[in-house]
Order: C-alpha cells, then structure tokens, then sequence
C-alpha cells in the first residue's frame, strides 16, 4: 500500500469509528466508549488532516468543510413551506382532533404515529445525489436562512448518504429540529461557566444561538444534534406507505430519529402513550414539550390536507403547564428603545420544566397592582412548552413582614429623567428620549438590526465602547464613524480588519430601501409592515414626513394612536436633525414608482406555490408596489390568487370560496401591464 493509500485507510477507519460512536449515543443512547476516548479519536482524524490537508474525506465530521465566517446569512425560499402544527392540551381535545380526521375519513381504519415534540430549531436539509449541500432555517415558515456552513458541523448528520439496502435519492429533503442534548447542555454550560463566559439558560437558546452564528467554527464547538422526523421531498418517490416507515427509512440513511415513537390502532392508546411519555420524560436525553400524533398512512395524509397554515394530518399533544414556587428577590425597571419602564421580577432562581427561570416579566405597573406583588414574597411561576414563564401567583400567607411594595419610580434609573405615564395608559416611561443612554442603545440596536439598516458588524460589543467613547451619540453618528479609524483601532481586541469590516458594512447600509428606513427609525408603532405600508402609501420621504393624521390614517395597518405618534416623531426637532444627518450622509433608496400607479390600492392578494421566474418574496413585493396587501392565508377577502407550481391547500379553499386564481404567466403579464416588470 502506498502511504497515500494508509492514511486514507486510516481516515476511513477514524471515520466509520466515530459514526458508529455517534449513533450509539444519539441513536441508541447508549454511548460505547468514554467522552474522553471520543475526543480522542476525534483528535486523531483532526491531526491526519492537518497532516494531510490534501486527502481529507469528503464526510469528514470534523467540520472543516468551509471555514469562513460569513459576513450574512443568505435568505432563502422553502420550495415546500414549513408549516406549524395545531395544539391539543387534554384528552377531550386529542378525541376531538380524532374525530375531526374520522369524519374525513369514513369507514376507513386509522392509525396513528407517535413521536416526541423536540423543542428545538426546525431546519430542512438537502441532500443532491446522496450530498448534503443545503441547510436552511424554518424562519417564517416560508422563506429561512441558509445555514449550511453551520449544519456541516453537526456530528450526528450524515454529510453522505451511503447505498446500503435502499438507493440513494437524486434529490432528498428531509426535515428536523436541531436541539442541544440534555447531557452535552450541562457539560457546555459547565465549560462556559470555568472560561467565565456566559451560560445558557436552556438547551433551546443554546441550539439557537449555535445555528445564528456566522462563524461555524463557533456551531462546531457546541453539542448540536439533529433529529429528523419527515421527508418533504423525494425525487424519484421514495415508495413508502407510513410515516412509521419513513422513519425507518431515515434512520437507515443514518439519521437519528427520536427516542420514542410508536404506532397505535386507536387514539384511547395514543393518550396512554402521552401518560407514558410524562413519566419517562425526566430520563429522556433531550427536551420535549410535547408529543406529536400524526395520521401515520402517507395517502391518508393526503386526502386529510391542510387547513391554512397547519395539517388536518397532524397536530401537537403538548404537555400541561408546569409550575414552581420561589421568592422574588428584587424588582428591577428596564428602559427599552422607546423609552417604556418594564418591571422585571428578579426571582430566586427556580427550575420550571428543564428551565431554569431567575427573570420574569411583570409586563406593567397595572400588573404589578393586580397580583399584588413585593419584594420578599412567594409566587407561582408557571411555564408552558415553549410560552415564556410567568407569575401567576402570589402567596400573601407567606409574605415577611419586611416585604416591600413597590413604587412606579419617579425618575428614570438609566438617565434620571422624569418618568411620565399619560391618562388611560398602560405603560410608564422615561422621558430622557436620546439623552437616556438605555434608550439610545436600543436605538441604536433596532437602527442596525436586520430588517432595518442591516449593519450586521455593529453588534452590542461595539454599540457599548462606541457610546462610552462618546462617538455614537444618535444614529446619525454611525456614518461618520470612518472619520475616527484611530480611535476605532484603539478600541481593545478590534483590529485592523473587523474595524476595515465594519466600516464597509456601514457604507453598503446607505444604499436601502425607503420602507426599511422609515422601520429603522424606530418610531413608535411602525413595524415592518406598517413601514412597507407607509412607503407604499406615501411614496417620498418628504410627503410622509409632512403628512397630517388624517392622511396617515388612511394608510392600511395605521390607526388613530400609531398616527399620532408618526406626527409627533416627524416634530421634534432633534429627530428632524438626526433625519437630515442621515441623509446628508448619502442614505438613499430607488424612487418607488409614481404615487398615481397604484392601481390594485388596498386589496388583497395571495401568492401560493412555486413560481418558476421569481421567489414568493419578490413576487410579493412586485403586488405591494402596486398597493395591494400581500396575506398568508386565502378568505373571502382576498381578491385574487397567484398560484405557482404545486399550489396546495390555498389554491383548494380559493377555488371553495370562489376567489379568482391566475397562474405564473398571468401574474407576468399583469406585472408588464402595470409597468412593474419591463417587456
Ligand atoms: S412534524 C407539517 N414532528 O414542532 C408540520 N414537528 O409546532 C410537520 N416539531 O415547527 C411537523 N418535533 O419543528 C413534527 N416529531 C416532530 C416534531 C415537530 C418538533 C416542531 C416542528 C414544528 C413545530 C410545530
């Protein structure tokens, strides 16, 4: 044998080591060899592929497949949308959901598949001729982001899929959540804790935080795991009848599936299965929040359906709310961006369902009044799957004597602005607007996020040095940060090239989109969509800017109150100030079209399917410059449907409520007829 020929055998060797390890720990959960030994042969394949950069295997789990961090994730289009599941919390609601899927299906024998409700991050992999090539987000559902660099880098997924029994697809999509196990959680926050870094409070944020990173070298240093639990898309069709079956099929791939599952004749056995489940949950290696029932014959599925955004087929058997008690130690104020007072319960920190919960939110002072809550007292804190903790109670026979009430402050605990809380509202807040540096910091955070500017460097590191070295006053200071490059130098761990990185991403900021810069002014009320919508409506800057109530009212989404605030944020002067910097600056945008074209003004459209010329995105946008109101779902609102390619379940109720429905070519052709497209 050549030597060559020995260290890709020895590779080889590493390699299929290491993947038997993994199923026995993620699959069977019964790990072979010690942690330690894992490491070790680990260590191993590392060192040969240092050695031998040019022999590495294609499917080597070592991560080493693309390196670099990415400057942003790239959007993509879910050519089968990911759609949510409905809820059953009780028996009489799993019988009903039953009955639902009996009615449907009459005189027909229904089994049921059961599996575990992992709570992590839903991802959908791509496998083209048995290659993994692409990993992507759930996101909305219909569009996520391209995350695979990161997914490359989870041990327990196949990079390759190997012809054993079954031959491999041409192309293959298969669906699953990515989650933290419980044991590789606690070593993680036990290894964070010894760096003094932070520590994450569950598996969940873990794993998200993980899969968010643009450097995969930081998802690769983090226990990741996938569990698959279907296929989206098989091409040539896989020939499975069962859910049960596909599950096999995967795990046959080398996909680990959950560690439970089960098929039942009746859903009496599938209540017995969740009783059965509850009890086990405390020893299962990863966290569930539930379980799911899914109707486990495919062409049952089929004729079953959806309804809007959810399978008839399927739906989530969660388990009940959980509660705990402890004392509150201390109530804290929060100023967020504009400016409200949140109290924030400082809790002895307590475990509710696998989290450790030590913050909760009172939301308001009203509620605060309403519970009736001090500082010393005992409360219920209560969790519910994935829904964020709360208190739900306060147990006044417990309460100390030297139990403290608490008192709307006076004064802004940032800044030390007067705090002021209008008639007939809810929320108290500091009136320091900019001088408050919490308010200028969340400013500034919303200013850059994603779906504003889009100034993906400026992260919270350099937000927090920036004010302390008085170079960020307002937003408008973020665009003359080049004129200070030494100082920026200076700044402890920022080098040459994250400074180079940074500066670059400010300057691509400035070419934008109208929309995303009104949302990115942080004016009260405006969310993305009403940005899109005041853009759409108004046209200019300048015309929004000088609009009255009245006008801004007769925008889709803008009620009396939100049109208050625009008016109010386009008179203050210092905003004004801030707004004439910006575009001083060289912010700009392309003119929308001519305010007069908006010819489908107000009504309601949907896009459904694959479109082969354009994504749903852009076919969106395409309708909201025309004024129309694109929505996710087909009522008898809607005034007309674009389907695509594979139109599913709204192009059925489209054609139930008797809604127009064009095709791809059509939707060109009104494009072109309406200027929006040229030809
Ligand atoms: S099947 C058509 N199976 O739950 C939807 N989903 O609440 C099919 N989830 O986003 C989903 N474990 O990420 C399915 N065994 C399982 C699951 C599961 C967790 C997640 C999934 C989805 C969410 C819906």
């Amino acid at each position: 044998m050549t030597q060559e020929a020995t260290v890709v055998a020895q590779m080889r060797q590493l390699i299929q080591l290491i993947a038997q390890h993994n199923h026995a720990y993620y699959v069977m959960d019964q790990p072979t060899i010690e942690d330690s030994e894992y490491d070790q042969l680990f260590h191993q394949l590392k060192a040969l592929e240092q050695q031998y950069p040019a022999l590495v295997q294609p499917d080597t789990p070592t991560n080493r497949v693309g390196g670099q961090p990415l400057s942003k994730f790239v959007t993509v289009t879910h050519a089968v949308p990911m759609l949510s599941l409905g809820n059953v919390f009780n028996k009489e609601e799993l019988f009903a959901f039953a009955r639902r899927i009996e009615e449907r299906l009459p005189n027909q024998k229904i089994e049921y598949d059961v599996e575990l409700k992992f709570d992590g991050l839903a991802i959908s992999l791509w496998y083209e001729n048995g290659v993994l090539v692409r990993g992507v987000t759930r996101g909305d559902g219909e569009t996520g982001e391209d995350i695979t660099q990161n997914v490359k880098t989870i041990r327990n997924l196949p990079k390759v899929l190997c012809d054993g029994k079954c031959k491999v697809p041409d192309l293959l999509e298969v669906r699953g959540e990515v989650l933290i196990p419980k044991s590789g959680f606690e070593k993680l926050n036990a290894e964070n804790l010894a760096k003094g870094e932070k520590t994450f409070a569950n598996p969940r944020n873990a794993a998200a935080g993980s899969l968010r990173q643009l450097d995969p070298n930081i998802a690769a240093s983090r226990p990741l795991a996938f569990y698959a639990y279907g296929i989206a898309q098989c091409v040539p069709h896989h020939g499975l009848s069962t859910m049960s079956e596909s599950l096999e099929w995967l795990e046959h791939f080398g996909f680990a599936v959950g560690e439970r599952h089960f098929v039942c004749d009746n859903i009496e056995d599938v209540q017995q299965f969740y009783k059965q489940i509850i009890e086990e949950r405390p020893n299962l290696s990863v966290e569930i929040d539930g379980m799911v029932i899914k109707v486990n014959d495919l062409k049952q599925q089929k004729q079953l359906g959806f309804l809007s955004r959810e399978p008839r087929w399927a739906t989530a058997y969660k388990f009940p709310a959980v509660a705990a008690l402890t004392t509150v130690e201390n109530i804290d104020w929060q100023v967020g961006r504009t400016g409200t007072l949140t109290p924030v319960a400082r809790l002895n920190p307590v475990a509710v369902g696998g989290v450790t919960v030590s913050n909760v939110t009172l939301h308001n002072i009203g509620e605060i009044h309403r519970l009736d809550v001090r500082i010393g007292d005992t409360v219920s804190v209560y969790r519910s799957g994935d829904v964020i903790p709360k208190v739900e109670k306060v147990w006044p026979e417990f309460r100390p004597v030297d139990a403290v009430e608490v008192q709307l402050p006076a004064t802004c605990p940032v800044c030390g602005s007067p705090v002021v809380m209008p008639e007939g509202e809810a929320l108290a807040r500091c009136s320091g607007e900019l001088y408050c540096a919490a308010q200028r910091i969340e400013t500034i955070r919303h200013f850059v996020s994603r779906k504003a500017m889009d100034i993906e460097g400026l992260g919270d590191r350099w937000v927090e040095s920036l004010l302390h070295l008085n170079l960020l006053r307002d937003v408008a200071d973020i665009y003359h940060l080049h004129e200070h490059r030494e100082q920026l130098l200076q700044i402890e761990k920022m080098g040459e090239k994250s400074v180079q990185n940074l500066l670059d991403a400010i300057e691509n900021s400035k070419k934008t989109t109208l929309a995303a810069f009104i949302y990115a002014l942080g004016i009260r009320g405006v969310g993305e969509t009403t940005a899109r919508m005041l853009a759409n409506t108004f046209q200019t800057l300048e015309t929004l800017r000088n609009a009255d109530v009245e006008a801004l009212k007769k925008t889709p989404d803008v009620g009396d109150i939100t049109a208050e605030w625009i008016v109010d944020f386009f008179q203050a002067p210092h905003n004004l100030e801030v707004l004439d910097r910006l575009l001083a600056a060289g912010i700009h945008w392309d003119a929308p079209i001519a305010p007069t074209r908006q010819p489908l003004n107000g009504e309601s459209w949907v896009v459904t399917g694959t479109l082969s010329s354009m994504g749903r995105d852009d076919a969106t946008q395409l309708l909201q410059a025309l004024g129309a109101r694109v929505s996710g779902s087909v009522s008898s609102k809607t005034k007309c449907v674009v389907a695509g390619e594979k139109a599913g379940s709204k192009l059925d109720k489209a054609e139930k409520l008797g809604v127009p429905v064009i095709n791809e070519e059509q939707f060109i052709a009104l494009m072109k007829e309406h200027g929006q497209i040229e030809g």
